[in-house]
Formats: C-alpha cells, structure tokens, sequence
C-alpha cells in the first residue's frame, strides 16, 4: 500500500509536468497560456503554482503514462483516467482545461482541478475525486507555498477558490488558502491551527459564500482558533477585489474585519427593519442563542451593549432573555 501510494504521487508528478509542459510551450497550450495571462498570471506564477493544461484529447495524458509503463489499474486509481463504457479503452479526465495542480502540506502533488476555458455548458472546475493520496477533505489548496508565511504572522486567510489563492500571493498576500469548493472541515482546521492561531475567512461576497462563512466560522472556532470575517462588496470574490483594489485595500478590509459574533449578529438583523415590533422580536430570538454562548464576561457586556444600540432595546431585556434562554437549557 505504502508502495502504491509511492507511485500514485509519481504519476502525479508526470502529469503535472506533461500539463504544465502543454501550458507553456507548445501551440496546444497556447489557449490556456492567453486565458491565463488575461487573469494576471505570468510566467512566474505559472511556475510557482505549477500551472497546466489539458489537451483537448481523449487519450492524451493516458498515453503519456501509458508509455512511461504504468498499468491500466494503476492508472484507474489514480482518478486522472476514466474507463470507457464496455470495456473500449480508457480516456482522459480533464480534457480541453487549465489546470490547477493540488499540492499536500509538503508539496507533493496529489490532484488537479480543471477550469473550463470556453465551452460553458460544462461544470466550470471539474477537481481530482478522493483516491489513496488525495482526500479533500483533509487538505488545503496551497498550504504547501503558504504554510511558512501563516507560521511567521501567526494568522491565516482562508479564500474559497484557487484564484482567489493565486492572485492574493501574486499581491504579496501570502498566508492563503482554499478550502477546495468543499464546506470546510475539522480535519482542515487542525491542520491550519498547526501553524497559526487566527483565521480569517474570506469567502465570496455572495450567498453561497456567507451561509459557507457561518458554517465554517463555528468549526475553526470548535478547533481553539480566533476566528474573523473579511466583509468584501458585494458579489466581490478575493480575486477581483484584490485585483481592484490592491494589496491596501484588502488589508483595510482585513483591518475592519468582523469578529464571529459581529458578524452573525450582522447576518440576523440583514434585512430587518426595526421599526417592526414582528422583526425586532425575530432578531432578539436570533440573537440571544449566539450571545448565551459567550463566555466571557467582559466580551459580553460590550456586545449586550452594542446590541441593545442597533435594536434599541435595553441592555436589562437582553440580559433577562439570555438569562431565561440558559435556564430553558440546563
Ligand atoms: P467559484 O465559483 O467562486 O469560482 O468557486 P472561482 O474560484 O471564483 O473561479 P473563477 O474566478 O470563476 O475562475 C470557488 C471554488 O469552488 C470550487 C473550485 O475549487 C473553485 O475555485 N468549484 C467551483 C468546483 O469545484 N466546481 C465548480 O463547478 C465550481
Ligand atoms: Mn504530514
Ligand atoms: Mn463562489
Ligand atoms: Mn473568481
Ligand atoms: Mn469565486
């Protein structure tokens, strides 16, 4: 077994050199080389992310890996090869794609995502399955790059996708990492508080993106980690804002970033209008859940404090209902 997976990260060595070969320089890759550059990335980037693409053919890494000698069951196993129907053959997974290169913590390549170029009739990526070497799971897109510079500042960033990675580091943001389209996991969390204490989430600014922030916020905090949230503009991902803004604008972003109550706080009264007795009640039913978790007594009175401000209550109601609400759930 051991073995196997010995040769499973060879054959991802060889196909990230044969896609990242394609990518820059041959006319096949030409495509792929335009479309990323249209994205800001140049030839540095593309080396240092290990960048590819996937030719537009049935057969052409199958039969690149076919004549280094690998067997067909190996290559199965790898997930980088499909069968085809009735025992005809085999074909490529990602045809016709850029391709992104997934590294473990160490750096060794253990999948691909592939992004769609043209053809939009088509799932825009299309990622490596789960094999022997690669659980999604219980990795991080570029914690192999980020890793030092999470461990020096003590703080990591956690984006949604791979060029919402790539483009941070190419500001000189350097302490990202994507949690594989996947809803983050506790396993992703220990392996980020391995080497920081504090995560920023920084997911798109959509909907999909803020019902993501609100699962992910309560698994980092689960793991021990301080946890706070990037508020970009709306429909805004990392990479455009990024690329709109520059490095100062996202660390004033950063700088203003919500803490895990601010911003469930935030989320409950989205959309409320107070002046509706009907709203307000909904929002302190909402709100008291997450307040009787605080633990702290300090951190308590402040957000007792703020709360009551934006809902124009009193502080003494608040109080009365937390208390009411923990006695409910002894
Ligand atoms: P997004 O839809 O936000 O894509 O998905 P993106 O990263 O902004 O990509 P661009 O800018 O359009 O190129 C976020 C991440 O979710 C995963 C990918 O890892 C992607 O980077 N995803 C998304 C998939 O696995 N499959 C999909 O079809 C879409
Ligand atoms: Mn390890
Ligand atoms: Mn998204
Ligand atoms: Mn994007
Ligand atoms: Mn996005």
């Amino acid at each position: 077994k051991f073995d196997k997976r010995k040769k499973l990260m060879h054959i991802h060595e060889l196909a990230t050199r044969f896609y990242n070969y394609l990518l820059t320089s041959s006319d096949i890759g030409k495509k792929g080389n335009k479309y990323f550059n249209q994205r800001g990335f140049g030839n540095n980037i593309i080396q240092e992310f290990q960048l590819g693409f996937a030719p537009d053919r049935w057969e052409g890494l199958y039969r690149f890996l076919k004549n280094k000698g690998y067997s067909d069951q190996l290559l199965l196993e790898s997930g980088l090869i499909l069968p085809r129907k009735n025992n005809a053959g085999y074909y490529d997974r990602f045809r016709n794609r850029v391709i992104f290169t997934i590294c473990n913590h160490q750096g060794q390549v253990i999948g691909f995502g592939g992004r769609i170029i043209e053809d939009i009739n088509q799932p825009k990526y299309l990622n490596s399955p789960d094999t022997l070497i690669f659980d999604k799971s219980k990795n991080l897109y570029g914690l192999n790059l980020a890793k030092k510079f999470i461990q020096q500042s003590n703080e990591a960033i956690i984006v949604e996708g791979y060029t919402d990675v790539i483009t941070a580091y190419q500001y000189g943001i350097k302490n990202v990492v994507a949690s594989l389209g996947t809803s983050l996991t506790s396993e992703q969390a220990k392996l980020l508080k391995r080497y920081a204490n504090t995560v920023y989430i920084a997911y798109d600014s959509d909907t999909a993106g803020a019902k993501a922030t609100l699962r992910g916020l309560d698994i980092l905090k689960e793991e021990g980690l301080e946890v706070k949230v990037i508020i970009l503009p709306k429909d805004l991902d990392p990479d455009e804002f990024i690329k709109a803004e520059g490095k100062e604008g996202f660390a004033r972003s950063q700088s203003q970033a919500e803490t895990l109550i601010d911003f469930k706080i935030s989320n409950i009264l989205k959309g409320r209008s107070l002046e509706n007795v009907d709203d307000k009640i909904k929002a302190v039913k909402g709100i008291i859940p997450v307040l009787a978790k605080v633990k702290n007594k300090v951190e308590l009175d402040e957000y007792c404090k703020k709360i009551s401000e934006r809902l124009r209550t009193s502080e003494g109601v608040l109080r009365k209902e937390i208390d009411k609400y923990k006695f409910k759930m002894r």
